[in-house]
């Protein structure tokens, strides 16, 4: 077990907080605050046990260069926006330089500031031990809050907890709760739905996930590479080439480790990849040559259905189709669904599927949305994140 503020006296103490507010932009503008919202509640209790909090996060990959268009301006903004209170900030090349430190010294219990985006300076992503024990100069306590940064050993994510006492916040503690939780010791029968477009991607998650589930569902575009594997037809549809004989060889230790390995049966097609081209709904064993699978069908639909309905614990990464576009968007809806409907403790990896949840309307139906896409990744395949490694123990 990991300690969390809870642990620690933090009033009258300086806390620097790594979060992981690396939200996506348009035009300057924050698109999901999904992120910010997530550290609400450590930065919240921080404050209101007397704490002056230094936050800090990266934005994007400026590889090393102060590009204002990864700023974390707007981020300060919107934190100050649902704090009520003034989130101070300024934005230096340099993220800690001379007036930021004696802003840092003049900061009283229950203020904030927001250090620039930690990847202005090369030494961050290098995890350069000079840059590390500045960030933790300006603080008595580290917080690691960054989940979604987790699986990067950086300066300000891992490299700082040389220099300063670490324990985790909330958000990393329900992280764990959850992935972990689901992939240690899992209410039974524990069902693993799996999608997304390439097997490549999802083969250490799937390796790792064959040794403790119960059933696996395969879904999504990575399927038609599982097909070629079975000897069928795809027509157009989307091959990962290099991952054929890897697929067999999944489906062969699923057998051996007798998981039951479900694959859709039906498939919805299309001529192009386009909502507006002509579609049609095809049994796995007979794609016309002309079409390419863009969503699973409606028999499969029933045949998922059935296992997750028996499940006690879901673990979900990818989507079922490409369901950004409306006519294929069906199996990933259905999939939502039954999710937000079963008993079953729930939990959505990153990335798309958390998309595609968020825009069902389905989010708050689920048990655990993580905020981490390849973090999650790393976790469900059994592997230390060093962010986390370098929390204190209980
Ligand atoms: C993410 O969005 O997955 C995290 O913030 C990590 O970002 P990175 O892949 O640029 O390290």
């Amino acid at each position: 077990m990991k300690k969390t503020v809870r642990d620690v006296d933090v009033r009258n103490k300086k806390v620097i907080v790594r979060c992981d507010f690396n939200v996506p932009m348009e035009e300057g503008k924050i698109t999901d605050d999904t992120r910010i919202k997530a550290a609400l509640p450590t930065i919240k209790y921080l404050l209101d046990n007397k704490a002056a909090l230094i936050l800090m996060s990266h934005l994007g990959r400026p590889k090393g260069e102060a590009k204002m268009e990864f700023s974390l301006a707007p981020v300060a903004e919107r934190l100050s926006e649902y704090l009520g209170a003034c989130v101070k900030f300024k934005s230096s090349p340099k993220v800690v330089d001379e007036e930021i430190k004696r802003e840092v010294s003049e900061l009283k219990s229950g203020e904030i500031l927001l250090l620039e985006n930690v990847r202005f300076r090369k030494e961050e992503t290098d995890n350069d031990p000079k840059f590390a024990k500045e960030l933790a100069s300006l603080a008595d306590l580290f917080v690691q809050e960054a989940f979604g940064t987790a699986h990067r050993a950086h300066a300000s994510t891992a490299g700082i907890a040389a220099y300063l006492p670490a324990v985790s916040g909330f958000l990393i503690e329900k992280e764990v709760k959850f992935l972990g939780g689901a992939v240690e010791n899992p209410k039974r029968p524990f069902v693993a739905v799996m999608g997304g477009a390439k097997v490549g991607d999802k083969i250490p998650v799937i390796e790792n996930l064959l040794t403790k589930v119960d059933s696996l569902i395969i879904g999504g575009g990575m399927s038609y590479t599982f097909y070629k594997a079975m000897g069928l037809e795809i027509g157009k549809s989307i091959l990962d080439t290099d991952n054929v004989e890897l697929a067999k060889s999944l489906m062969e230790k699923a057998e051996k480790m007798g998981v039951k390995l479900l694959l859709p049966v039906d498939v919805v097609c299309a001529k192009e990849f386009s909502n507006d081209s002509e579609i049609a709904v095809f049994k796995r064993e007979s794609i016309d040559a002309g079409y390419m699978g863009l969503d699973i069908g409606p028999e499969t639909i029933k045949n998922f259905e059935d296992t997750l309905r028996k499940a006690a614990t879901v673990v979900w990464n990818g989507p079922m189709g490409v369901f950004e576009m409306d006519n294929f968007a069906a199996g990933t809806k259905a999939v939502a669904e039954i999710l937000a409907d079963v008993e079953a403790v729930t939990i959505i990896g990153g990335g798309d599927s958390a998309a595609a949840v968020e825009k069902f309307g389905l989010a708050h139906k689920m048990s655990h949305i993580s905020t981490g896409g390849g973090a999650s990744l790393e976790f469900l395949e059994g592997k230390t994140l060093p962010g986390i490694d370098v929390i204190q123990d209980k």
